[in-house]
């Protein structure tokens, strides 16, 4: 593993960005990891089309919670149609590595519980790529 993008992920582990809830959140919504139990909640603030805030509280291993922390920082402002099209490439280019099989679900909880926050609060079913992240 690269050392910066090692540091990154511990950095973000430790002091991770946008943690917490928001008051009146659009939407709130939680997932977890059934291989391991690691738990997310994400809060949305959604205006005019676009994320206008985002926090995460979160109960999970380095990767889950450093790209909970990247991804929430990343997303502010992005529109929902962005958000639709995103996927696992994002999440390595994010966190700068790809963290193999066994990890990389943990690497994609934020993003699956993001991607399916967005498609309820646009009343749509969340699509099978989403499922699948
Ligand atoms: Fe559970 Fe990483 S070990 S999300």
């Amino acid at each position: 593993m690269d050392n910066l993008f090692a540091e990154q992920i511990i950095s973000n582990y430790e002091h991770p960005h946008n943690k917490g809830k928001i008051a009146n959140p659009t939407v709130t919504q939680h997932e977890f990891n059934p291989t391991c139990g690691d738990e997310l909640t994400l809060y949305l603030k959604i205006k005019d089309g676009k994320i206008s805030d985002v926090k995460f509280e979160g109960d999970g291993c380095a990767i889950s919670m450093a790209s909970a922390s990247m991804l929430t920082d990343l997303v502010k402002g992005k529109s929902l149609a962005e958000i639709e099209k995103m996927g696992v490439k994002d999440i390595i280019d994010l966190i700068g590595l790809d963290p193999g099989p066994a990890r990389l679900k943990c690497a994609t909880l934020s993003l699956r519980t993001l991607k399916e926050a967005v498609f309820i609060s646009e009343h749509k079913k969340p699509d099978l790529a989403t499922k699948q992240l």
